[in-house]
Formats: structure tokens, sequence, C-alpha cells
């Protein structure tokens, strides 16, 4: 039996439960979320990011017909001074055009009709000869091709400009490709003597998300989007406090004109632009009505350092924490502060006069509690409640590692008193279906819970059917404790095909299509299912280890009741459910979303119709119906008792 009380008001309960956990990781940024198609745009790679890669990487120099040409690498007078390298193109002989090719992140893939913008900064060159011999001032402008070449070399789109005067200026055109091609490439000719400096030869698609310039990608933004997040957590995860003492996420780096940007080694092993930074971040969140949640290092890096194997955590030195903590106060004014303020101008000057409402601020991440860290934590907090007493602080619990479970982390935090204390864990499915009574029995009086990373990982990583309905399971007991679960968030968001590092993932995705998880299926549920109060829920009369969770809330702004009801069976469940407080002689037509699989292993193939996605019906419903669960399902009901 399932009862549910709708008599009494229920329990108050956070209505910003689920959101998302984004990190930069399996190629989420450049290759992912931002729409930039050219690969290493601004001739930055490296081998410190991987031993093959140069900054010429994803280039190739063209000589059509009969010219001839050369590249070069110039830092001598860059863009801009955190944009070191840029390319020297210069014909020796025209013939049909020296120039360079691009193929993108795997591939450029093109829609017809759609229009992308091409630009680039680019200067002509000094080469100390004025005169070419035959007459001709090599001041005289550069006529440039731009074109969109199909697979096979075909024009798709094309467009001429000319590039003059020797200051960095930055040009653009839109072309528009005649017919779609998935593999399409990006073409750059010059068609004189002489010779030009290029730099940030960039191709974004005019209808990135909300049309925003320097945007995101449409398709994967609207995924993120329909999982209807409360809270964007951002940039990660390790990302953020990196694998050595400087090496934290510097969010100052992030902002501003793209070509300012300081581009630099991920710390999973990439090319990071910056291109999709703070002010991104920040106006992707208030597109899709998600808080911003950004995550600041506690002043130590992490204690893994990839970087520097044995070497484990270390701490900023104390004569650098004052700088440091500047930093961090920073982010706030540039969040908040008015248009006049010293940060809030830059934020200002990038479009959004109006402060972003910044509530939240993650400082650290996953930290081992040591007093390293403690004694930096405790700097960087007290500097943020001196000046900004209303920006709750999420502090960290530490590293899961069962048997120890967070103590050192959770003593800490109810030592100091922190407001919010964001724990991880990554566990086998079994583990959420033992742990149903884990938040029951935290203290009201604490720290509110921040689950900011969480799965259900398999022995071989896969999404099975079987790991969304324990994470199903999972959420069903933080609905029912979300009086002190304040934030869920699923980790990690987003996985490019062919440059994962990290499985597994919520939403994976090639250069042209997104394959949806059956465990985003189940974010999505609860994401876009949210209440505001909590019903007193019972099951009753369930057999010794079955695997049954629910939860019922109401959601105050629709008024609607929602029951979710999850079974971790390979068999069905019957049930009857007994909603007290309604009116037996009353119907009510219930939205009825079910998510279930063929068995507790299916998955999601790429490219073929989900095996796992939600199933919605209308059915009616009175005071006492009877339900039969499927096995390994969830079912959430929604209805309006008024
Ligand atoms: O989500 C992937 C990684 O897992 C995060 O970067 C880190 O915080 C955790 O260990």
């Amino acid at each position: 039996t399932l009862r549910v009380d709708l008599s009494a008001p229920g329990r108050a309960i956070s209505s910003d439960l689920v959101g998302i956990f984004y990190e930069d990781l399996n190629y989420a940024a450049d290759g992912g979320l931002y729409a930039e198609l050219i690969q290493n745009r601004s001739f930055e790679y490296s081998a410190t990011e991987q031993v093959s890669w140069t900054a010429l990487s994803f280039w190739e120099l063209i000589q059509a017909g009969d010219a001839e040409g050369s590249w070069g690498l110039g830092n001598a007078r860059p863009v801009h001074v955190n944009n070191e390298h840029y390319l020297t193109l210069t014909a020796r002989q025209p013939g049909d055009g020296v120039g360079i090719r691009n193929s993108g992140f795997d591939q450029i893939p093109v829609e017809a009709g759609h229009a992308y913008e091409a630009s680039f900064f680019a200067y002509q060159t000094y080469n100390g000869i004025m005169w070419r011999g035959d007459g001709v001032d090599q001041s005289t402008p550069m006529p440039v091709t731009l074109r969109l070449e199909a697979a096979n070399g075909e024009v798709l789109a094309e467009a001429k400009l000319e590039v003059s005067g020797r200051d960095w200026t930055r040009y653009h055109a839109t072309l528009t490709p005649s017919r779609p091609d998935p593999q399409a490439k990006f073409v750059l000719l010059i068609h004189q003597v002489g010779s030009i400096a290029l730099d940030m030869v960039s191709l974004m698609p005019h209808d990135t998300f909300k049309g925003r310039a320097n945007g995101l990608r449409r398709d994967l933004a609207h995924a993120i989007a329909d999982l209807e997040p409360k809270f964007m957590r951002f940039p990660g995860g390790c990302l953020v406090h990196g694998p050595g003492v400087r090496q934290f996420y510097d969010w100052k780096k992030t902002i501003g004109p793209v070509e300012t940007r300081e581009a630099e080694r991920n710390s999973w092993g990439y090319h990071q632009t910056y291109g999709l930074g703070f002010f991104e971040f920040f106006q992707f969140s208030e597109d899709i009505g998600a808080k911003p949640v950004p995550v600041v290092s506690a002043g130590v890096c992490c204690q893994h350092a990839g970087h520097s194997p044995g070497r484990g955590q270390e701490g900023l030195p104390m004569e650098e924490m004052p700088a440091y903590i500047q930093d961090v106060l920073d982010l706030i004014e540039w969040a908040n502060g008015p248009a006049d303020s010293e940060w809030g101008a830059v934020r200002a000057a990038a479009g959004h006069p109006e402060p972003f409402g910044l509530q939240h601020l993650g400082v650290g991440n996953e930290d081992a509690i040591t007093p390293l860290f403690e004694i930096r934590f405790n700097m960087v907090r007290d500097a943020i409640k001196a000046r900004y007493p209303d920006i709750v602080v999420i502090g960290t619990s530490g590293p899961f590692a069962s048997g120890e479970d967070f103590d050192n982390g959770w003593a800490f935090a109810r030592d100091i008193d922190v407001e919010m204390v964001d724990e991880h864990y990554y566990v086998p499915p079994q583990f959420f279906w033992d742990n149903q009574d884990r938040y029951d029995h935290y203290d009201r009086a604490g720290p509110l819970v921040y689950l900011g990373e969480y799965a259900a990982h398999e022995p071989d990583r896969r999404n099975t059917l079987r790991s969304a309905i324990a994470e199903a399971a999972g959420l069903v007991s933080y609905e029912r404790n979300a009086d002190i679960v304040h934030f869920a968030s699923y980790a990690p968001l987003l996985a490019r095909r062919g440059h994962t590092q990290w499985h597994p993932d919520l939403i994976y995705f090639d250069a042209t299509s997104v394959f949806l998880t059956p465990n985003y299926y189940v974010q999505q549920l609860f994401g876009q299912h949210g209440g505001d109060r909590h019903l007193d829920t019972a099951l009753t009369g369930t057999v010794d280890g079955a695997k049954l969770a629910a939860s019922s809330v109401t959601d105050s702004a629709s008024g609607d009741v929602i029951l979710k009801l999850v079974n971790g069976d390979d068999t069905p469940v019957a049930l009857e459910v007994q909603l007290s407080g309604l009116s037996s002689d009353r119907k009510f037509t219930a939205q009825r979303m079910v998510l279930t699989g063929p068995s507790a292993d299916a998955i999601n193939e790429d490219g073929r119709e989900p095996a796992v996605k939600p199933v919605s019906t209308s059915t009616t419903i009175t005071a006492t119906f009877h339900y039969q669960a499927p096995a390994n399902s969830l079912t959430v009901l929604r209805f309006n008792p008024t």
C-alpha cells in the first residue's frame, strides 16, 4: 500500500532541489556546449596539452593550382598579450590561392540555408620589401576568400573581403551553405603576393541558443534547458582547484573579449579557450532559469595533483592568499555589484548591466580536510561573509571514502557553522537502495546538504536502466529530505564521443547529435516535477529487501500534487494507492509518466530510438486506486486536487 496524506499541508522543502553540475571535462566546452566550430582557432595548442599537438594542429596549408606559399608562427606582436601566437601566411605566387583549412572538432557540420559567422583578426605584415619589383605597392589590400567546402571539395559558401593595414583588425563575413554537409571544412585563402598575420579564426553558427553572440550550441543547450534545472554549478569539479597551486581555475581569465582570454591546458588533458567563460555561464544560467552556483578553490589544489604525482595537496603560500581572496570578492562584485562599481562595470560592458543575483558560492571541491585546507578555507569564507553576509558559502565534506564517509568534512563544517556542505559520491546502484534513510538522520539544526556530484556506477560504467532507477530511488530520498538536502546534481553532465575522460555521463553527443541516457530522463522527470512541500508518504506491506521507494510533493505555484514511485525490482509490483484527504466520490484526471525499459541492463544506443524514455498518458484516479508499477520503473503521477 502506498499512502499519501493530502489532508495536511506537508513539510516545507527546497524548491530548488534538482540542478546541474557542469564541468569542462569530456570536451564539454570547446567542441561541446560552446558553439565555436574551428578547432585551435588562436594557434595556441601545444605539446603540453597532448604530445602530438603543436600550434598548427588541426590546420593544413593549401597551395591551390600553381600557388606557392608558406606559413609560420609569430609571437612578436600578438593580437593581445594573453594570446601569444598567431599565424603568418605568405604567398610567393598566388595561383588559385594560398591558404589554410580547418576541419573543426572531428568535423564541421553545416546546414543548408543557415548562416555562419566567419571571422578573424589580421594585419598585413611588413617584410622589409615595400615594393615587389613589379611596381605593386605591397601595402595594397590583400584579397581574401573565405569558404565552406564540402568533404568532396565542392564550395558550399563563399565570401570575399580585403585585409588592409598594419594593425590588428577584426574581419567578418556571413557564409550560408547551399546544401548541408556533416563533414564540411573551413578555408581561408589569400590571392596576392605578400603576407598577412592571422589570429582568432572563428566560425560560429548564427542560431546559437537564444541567438547569443559568442553563444552555445543550440541542441545541447536545449537538452540541458529541458531538464528544467533549478541551479547550475560550474566550472567543476576537479577543474576548480586544479592540479597545482597556481593552476586553480581563474575566472578572471575567462571574461572580456574572447581574443583577450588566456587559453590554457585543461586539467583533463586538452585545450580550453575559455570562449565559454564566466559571463557565458551566468548568462546561460539566467537563460534557463537556473540559479548560478560558481565554485572557487579554497586556496588549495587537488590532493590527487595530476601534474605532480606524489606531491598531494598544496596550499597557496600565505603571502599570496590576500590577492587570491580579493579575486573571490571581485567575482561577487562582478556578479552582483552595481554597473558603476569596479567589477560591475566589467559585467555591464559585456552587455549585462543588471546584476546576476548570485546567492551561492562554493568554496573548495572534494578537498582532503587537513589543517592546510582548514586555514585557507576559513580565510576565504570569513572574507566573503564579512563583505557579503547574504552570500551562502558552500563548504565541502571532503573526498568520499567508504568507512570514513565524510566524517572529517562534516565535523569541520559543523564546528565552524558552514551554511551548506557539498557531498559527492559515485557508488554502485545498490548504494542508493541501501541508503534510503541516509538523510533522515541528518541534524536539522546543522548545515544544509548540497549533493554536488553523484551517480550510480555499474562495474562497466554503462548508463543502464538499473543505474538510472537507482538514482531515481536516491532522488526520492533526497526529495523526502529536501528540508535538509537543498540542492542535488548528477555528475558529470556532458561527454563528447571519442573525447571522453569519464563515464558515465548524463548527456553524450557528437558533432551533429545529442544522445540522452536513461539517467537523463530521471533527472528530467524530477526537474520538471518538483515541489515545495513534501507530503507524508508511506509504503507498507512490502516484502523484505524490496526495491520500492516513494515520495509525494505539492507545487504551490500550480497547486498540483506529484507522486513519485520507484520500483527497482525485476518484477512488477501491484499497489493500492490511498490518497487520504481526497473526497471519495470525486475523480481526477492525472498525467502519468512512466520511465522503464526492456530490462535492468537496457541502455540507450547512439543514433537509435531510445530503449528507455518516459511515456506520458492521461489517467483517471480516485481517493483509492490500484496501480501496477512496472519492473525497473519510475512513475510520476501529477494531478490537481482542487
Ligand atoms: O565529475 C568528475 C570528477 O569527479 C570531478 O571533477 C571531481 O570533483 C570528482 O572526483
